[in-house]
């Protein structure tokens, strides 16, 4: 590919996830370059584009967004302004690759999926897990029919004491839209439902509880804490998940939790012919031979280069081939209508039937 027709991409958002995109993109640069950078602190901004010789740091995400150097912008900021963003940005004309959570909330995924829809740009959701080497293995064999009929799943990621960032973005409703089910729930979710083949998720049962976090206890090493911030996001959400189809899917997440948990996000797929344990890298096949029970075991292969090099490529093939990615902004709009809908069975102790009047 020449200079002139690498994917030119813009980066909205200079701190955790941002620095990782930058990370996996600079090693793709025979297919793209990183045009342009903008944070709110332009400070790290500059500091990255520094690192990575970016030619251009943005005074503001609209100005990266409108210009015409860029072709594709990749959103990592707090979860409130992902909607305004890709809105704008499949607007003026961007291909999207946007962290998860789609939207703050089902309205915001609404407004994402609609804008999706009048436009003939990519909007990909970054959910990296589907790329990892033990889930698309997985994935292989409940394509292949192997696990026959998946009638019911349970997935789940329990940190013991992982509050991120308390007092930050990430435990204020209003910038977050939660807390463990919105950060990691959405993952397992995500990663469940794609597994199990993509049922359609029609009614949930929820609830969440805030044990640990108003407390300022269950404290993780992930963000600065700001003691003058707030919290008043849960701590643990369990739910019951019912589809069209008549499958289950049982999620639970915790951020801070009593119990014995060794940090590894988790998924039980139980199938007519067959079964599927996801435990991050390492994964089993489970079904019955000679009468017996048989199981096989799924590694991730010693060289690997990684989902999120994986994650990257597929969007950057999806814009070069025009092809819908894999989690698109259909996946993203289910995935919050979802999590929607446990909040309100949490609020209101009833079943949650899911409005799909898209
Ligand atoms: N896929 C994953 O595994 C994964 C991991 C971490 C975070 N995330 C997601 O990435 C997003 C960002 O999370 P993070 O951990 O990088 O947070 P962060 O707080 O480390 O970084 C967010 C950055 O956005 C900047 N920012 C805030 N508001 C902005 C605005 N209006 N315009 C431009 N810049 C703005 C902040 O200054 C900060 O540098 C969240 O949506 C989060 O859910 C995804």
């Amino acid at each position: 590919m020449s200079l002139s027709s690498k994917i030119r991409l813009g980066v909205i958002g200079a701190g955790n996830i941002g620095g990782v995109h930058v990370q996996q993109f600079a090693n793709l640069s025979e297919l793209c370059k990183i045009q342009g950078i903008t944070d709110i602190v332009q400070s790290r901004a500059q500091a990255l584009a520094a690192q990575h010789s970016i030619p251009n740091v943005y005074t503001s995400a609209e100005a990266l967004i409108q210009s015409e150097e860029i072709d594709a912008v990749i959103i990592g900021v707090p979860n409130q302004f992902h909607a305004p963003y890709a809105v704008q940005a499949l607007a003026a004309g961007k291909h999207v690759l946007l962290e998860k959570p789609m939207g703050l909330n089902g309205a915001d995924a609404r407004q994402i999926y609609e804008a999706s829809l009048a436009s003939d740009k990519v909007l990909m959701v970054a959910h990296q897990m589907r790329f990892e080497a033990v889930a698309s293995q997985i994935k292989e064999q409940v394509e292949r029919g192997e696990l026959g009929r998946i009638y019911t799943a349970k997935t789940g990621w329990y940190r013991r004491k992982g509050i991120p960032g308390w007092g930050t973005w990430f435990t204020q409703m209003e910038q977050s839209g939660g807390g463990p089910l919105i950060d990691i729930g959405v993952h397992m979710l995500d990663l469940a439902l794609y597994l199990m083949g993509n049922p359609k998720p029609v009614s949930v049962y929820g609830a969440t509880y805030a044990e640990f976090g108003p407390n300022r206890k269950g404290i993780g090493n992930w963000g600065t804490p700001d003691w003058n911030g707030i919290y008043d996001v849960e701590d643990l959400a369990t739910a019951l998940i019912k589809m069209e189809d008549g499958s289950t899917l049982s999620l639970e997440v915790s951020w801070a939790v009593h119990s014995d948990t060794d940090n590894t996000p988790f998924i039980r797929l139980m199938g007519s012919d067959g079964g599927a344990t996801y435990r991050g890298a390492q994964g089993l096949l489970h079904t019955e031979k000679f009468n017996r029970p048989l199981d096989s075991e799924l590694l991730k292969p010693e060289q690997d280069e990684g989902e999120r090099m994986r994650l990257s490529r597929h969007f950057l093939d999806c814009i070069g081939s025009g092809r819908t990615p894999i989690s698109s902004a259909l996946t993203g709009l289910t995935n919050n209508l979802v999590l929607d809908a446990v909040y309100e069975s949490s609020r209101t102790g009833n079943e949650v039937k899911l409005n799909w009047d898209v």
